[in-house]
């Protein structure tokens, strides 16, 4: 594993870093320092903590024309005793390499990872935000930083990481759903459980209509627009006759560690849980007769927000029985608990970040 390099004027910025504002909001702040490692000649050449700052690139640059582009979203929590936590990070780990191969790319060795969530966590400690719900969200990301239109895969990389204080995403609204029946996310084969850029990209058309449309996440359907995958940027979770309904994974959905981490306390509360196939119209029929009483988005922005209603094509809404269900609600205090270290989750849940004297 390569030591990573702390550089001191990255120390002395974050040093001096102070943020006196009560509504962190998402991404609204950003570390003063980042994590920078350099993949060449058939292997990472560096890691360092640097300071945050913009990266030069050649207007030639493979990623700005092709998008060989990958990147994760996790993080890191306030304990009771002061200490920091990252919730599940070698899942981002994995996710990452799993992204990384599909778009040819290199790995990162998942110490290497870790070690580098850990550096940039541990230089962060004073600005992690302390109220419930809060966190520190870490940002990792890779692009192809070759020069030349050629179209294949680069030989350079660069792999970041920037680090943000951040707020509790859920307002205590519920969200509006908007059934995207036209565009599709994903196909079979294609890139869809990949984290790379290019997803989010294409979403973006749809995010227009949703928002026009008065409503606030955008309902993806499969190739044959007959059954629900996920939103844009988290999974799907719905209450069908008590049991609780997710599609199951594919190669057009991206495998949330929310998601994973709902299905396994819902289990463990005696939750009966089905992964499989949910047709969008059969989910509407089940909302009309009242057996489907709750749904929600999951992921690790909002952790998990209740649907209140979700819009068709034929401009009818369906409302949820339920706007803010009560499996819903205590899936997501239970989650929230054990990420702040309030009650005891699972094994190896919580990552503790090594305390660092600087
Ligand atoms: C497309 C998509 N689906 C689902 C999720 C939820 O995944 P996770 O719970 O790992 O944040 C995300 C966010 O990462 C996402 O971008």
């Amino acid at each position: 594993m390569r030591k990573i390099d702390i550089h001191p004027e990255a120390v002395e910025r974050i040093k001096k870093y102070t943020i006196h504002d009560q509504q962190l909001g998402f991404g609204k702040y950003v570390a003063p320092l980042m994590i920078e490692a350099v993949y060449d000649q058939g292997q990472w050449q560096r890691f360092d903590l640097v300071p945050y700052g913009p990266i030069q690139l050649d207007p030639c640059t493979k990623v700005l024309h092709y998008g060989q582009e990958i990147f994760e979203g996790m993080k890191a929590f306030r304990q009771p005793d002061g200490t920091i936590s990252l919730f599940r990070p070698e899942q981002n780990a994995r996710r990452f390499n799993q992204s990384a191969r599909r778009m040819s790319m290199p790995e990162i060795p998942v110490d290497q990872f870790l070690q580098a969530c850990d550096v940039i966590c541990s230089y962060c400690k004073n600005i992690v935000p302390k109220r419930l719900g809060e966190s520190l969200y870490l940002r990792p990301f890779m692009i192809a930083s070759e020069v030349g239109l050629g179209i294949k895969p680069s030989k350079q990389f660069i792999f970041i990481i920037v680090a943000s204080p951040s707020g509790a995403y859920f307002s205590g609204d519920s969200v509006k759903v908007y059934i995207e029946r036209d565009d599709i996310r994903a196909a079979q084969g294609g890139i869809g459980f990949a984290k790379t850029g290019g997803n989010y990209g294409a979403s973006l058309q749809s995010y227009t209509k949703t928002i026009q449309a008065g409503c606030d996440q955008t309902m993806w359907l499969d190739s044959t627009h007959t059954y629900i995958e996920e939103m844009s940027g988290m999974n799907f979770m719905c209450l069908i006759d008590g049991e609780l309904h997710t599609p199951a994974l594919t190669d057009t959905i991206l495998d949330g560690i929310t998601r994973k981490s709902i299905l396994e306390l819902a289990r463990h509360e005696k939750i009966k849980v089905k992964e499989d196939k949910i047709s969008i119209d059969d989910l509407l029929k089940k909302i009309e007769e009242g057996r489907c009483t709750e749904a929600f988005v999951c992921g690790t922005a909002s952790v998990i927000c209740p649907i209140s209603s979700f819009l068709d094509k034929d401009g009818r809404t369906h409302y949820l029985k339920d706007g803010q269900g009560k499996v819903s609600m205590e899936l997501r205090e239970k989650l929230i608990s054990i990420q702040a270290g309030r009650s005891p989750g699972p094994e190896g849940w919580l990552h503790p970040v090594p305390v660092i004297e600087f």
